[in-house]
């Protein structure tokens, strides 16, 4: 009986959760955009809740029905999201899964950009977003005690990953291989590598879902052996 594991491990801790895509207007009609569904995210929400976490999810636009017991706060662009997580603050468990846009329109018209026959194409001027993920996982009193990030990679997955990692500042960083032949992205499963100060390992495949669940086991573990 002892060894059963409480039914709420997470109760009493706040967790902040980014997930979805960001939109960056070009205009009043057009954006640019990353993929994302939000499912991993959006499970990972879910599954905190569940485990008793008082839980903030922060979401770009997705198709996605919002897990029961969650505060959700819909954003569109890398900026507002930003605001909407330092709204969020303070917490004790933040997980960046968002695709945030890593650059935006510099200046974003109000009006529509038309076409002029035989003119050139306009050009974008860029400008980089805020990160997200490293805002987070800089140090100082509204530090997350455990700051989460994802790193969606197509080649060298786990060296990217584990560098991504360090430049970011956060203490676990979750890699996946996105190649299109995967079908990771906009898809039921995951497949995933777990990264740590003091190590990786590999996940088999298994559902979104269930990579929730074994995150949010591992999660209550951490907070198990490291009160405050
Ligand atoms: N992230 C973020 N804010 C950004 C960019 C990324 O919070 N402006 C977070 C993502 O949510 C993810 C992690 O950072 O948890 C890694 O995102 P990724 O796009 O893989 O990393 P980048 O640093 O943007 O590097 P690159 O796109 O060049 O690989
Ligand atoms: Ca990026």
């Amino acid at each position: 009986e002892a060894l059963r594991p409480a039914p709420q491990p997470l109760r009493g801790l706040r967790a902040l959760v980014t997930a979805g895509p960001t939109h960056e207007p070009i205009d009043p009609v057009r954006y640019i955009a990353n993929r994302s569904s939000g499912r991993q995210g959006y499970a990972i929400a879910d599954a905190l809740a569940r485990a008793g976490a008082e839980v903030t999810l922060v979401s770009g636009p997705t198709t996605l029905p919002p897990p029961a017991g969650i505060a959700l706060r819909r954003v569109e662009t890398a900026v507002q999201m930003l605001a909407a997580c330092e709204a969020a603050l303070p917490c004790d468990i933040a997980i960046c899964t968002a695709a945030v846009a890593d650059w935006r329109v510099a200046q974003a018209g109000t009006r529509k950009i038309k076409k002029t026959p035989g003119a050139p194409p306009p050009t974008l001027a860029l400008v980089p977003n805020p990160d997200i993920l490293a805002h987070l996982s800089r140090p100082g009193p509204l530090r997350p005690r455990l700051v989460i990030g994802f790193a969606a990679e197509t080649d060298d997955v786990r060296d990217n990953a584990t560098a991504k990692r360090q430049r970011k500042g956060c203490d676990w960083i979750i890699a996946n291989d996105v190649r299109a032949e995967t079908g990771i992205m906009g898809g039921d499963e995951n497949e995933i590598t777990l990264i740590t100060a003091t190590g990786s390992e590999h996940w088999p495949r298994m559902s979104k879902d269930a990579v929730a669940a074994g995150l949010v086991r591992r999660i209550a573990a951490t907070f198990a052996t490291t009160p405050d």
